[in-house]
């Protein structure tokens, strides 16, 4: 797919920004792609803020249209996930991937990703840790590439590195759903076979993380060996 940049010095919410350009504007193309240096009302999953100081962090969303089986667009953000991690490996950083969408090195989270649904498509939004000196703000463990190679980036550059890399993935997605990324998926992933839970709202369940499904949904299978599929939650080892 193409990509079709354009920066903005600051906003609220690069998805929200986006949201509201394509009501303004319905033949927004696909691959619409809106970076911003400094974000100050971005939005997480779960309700959470992921705020951004000036070129501190890579904040941007895409616009991804078609007319997709609702079932299909979390592995659309699963991709997203596995073209980040492969960015970071150019970058000399080691990440793993945790469903349903997060990149984390060393246990801490580096980036993270938010998908929303949209007239014809969805608007995927990704937030990675570049510049950010402490994490120790952030209501979970968290890191930045700053912090794990000592390095400095230019975000500018690092997105251009990665829009080919998204667009190879997202691709691939499309033209064979998970099934076409599930190995770079799970070459990432260090806890297949081992325990886990999965916490959706109130509902913990726990099990042995057998692998992925058909459309990105996690596996999990219990004492008596039966597998059950799950499609929303926050794993926990
Ligand atoms: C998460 O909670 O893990 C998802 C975080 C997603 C943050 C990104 S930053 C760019 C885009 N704009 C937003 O408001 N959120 C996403």
């Amino acid at each position: 797919m193409n990509f079709y940049l354009q920066w903005i010095d600051r906003l609220p919410s690069t998805n929200t920004f986006l949201k509201e350009r394509l009501e303004l504007e319905p033949q927004l193309p696909s691959g619409t792609v809106v970076a911003t240096r400094e974000q100050t009302q971005g939005k997480g999953r779960r309700g959470r803020e992921w705020l951004s100081a000036a070129n501190e962090n890579l904040t941007f969303s895409f616009l991804l249209r078609g007319e997709y089986d609702p079932r299909t667009l979390p592995a659309a953000a699963m991709a997203a996930a596995i073209s980040v991690a492969e960015l970071l490996a150019l970058e000399k950083i080691d990440a793993d991937l945790k469903w349903p969408n997060d990149v984390l090195v060393n246990g801490k989270k580096i980036c993270g990703i938010l998908s929303e649904g949209v007239p014809g498509g969805i608007i995927v939004g990704i937030g990675l840790n570049v510049n950010m000196q402490r994490a120790d703000h952030i209501d979970q463990p968290a890191t930045s590439m700053l912090i794990e190679s000592g390095e400095r980036r230019n975000i500018d550059d690092l997105l251009e590195k990665l829009l080919p890399i998204l667009s190879a993935r997202l691709d691939e997605w499309a033209q064979g759903g998970f099934s076409k990324v599930r190995k770079k998926w799970e070459a990432n992933v260090p806890n297949i076979g081992k325990m886990i839970s999965v916490c959706d709202g109130d509902a913990v369940r726990e099990g042995l993380l057998a692998g992925f499904g058909e459309q990105g949904e996690l596996l999990l299978q219990d004492e008596a060996g039966t597998v059950s599929p799950v499609w929303a939650g926050d794993v926990s080892t």
